[in-house]
């Protein structure tokens, strides 16, 4: 696995989302009110929409665009919108924060 240091959990505001940009594209990290840190490809299933730019709530993000809601753990739009974004597996050592690359190009094969 290649993890890639992304920064530390206190650069997220909490319900909040930071871009980052990698050679496989911009990645959406995510913290949560708990404290949960989940990372999706920044790009909407709908129209591509920022979806770090969106609304967190528990662990689902509405995308600022046209308001569909994305899971954050499984990459999917909830309720009657179909579609999905790969999702990057993170790692957490006491708030040091690392992203697997290599999960984002299994899930893009
Ligand atoms: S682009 Fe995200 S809801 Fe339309």
């Amino acid at each position: 696995m290649n993890w890639i240091s992304i920064g530390d959990i206190s650069e997220i505001p909490l319900r909040g989302a930071r871009c980052v940009k990698t050679p496989q594209g911009k990645i959406a990290v995510f913290r949560t009110a708990e404290n949960e840190v989940f990372a999706i490809e920044d790009h909407c299933p709908h129209k591509g929409g920022p979806l770090s730019q969106g609304i967190v709530h528990a662990k689902a993000v509405t995308c600022p665009l046209h308001n569909w809601v994305i899971s954050l753990e499984t990459g999917k739009a909830l309720g009657a919108d179909e579609g999905e974004v790969p999702t990057i597996a993170v790692r957490n050592d006491d708030g040091a924060l690392y992203i697997a690359l290599e999960s984002l190009m299994m899930a893009a094969e």
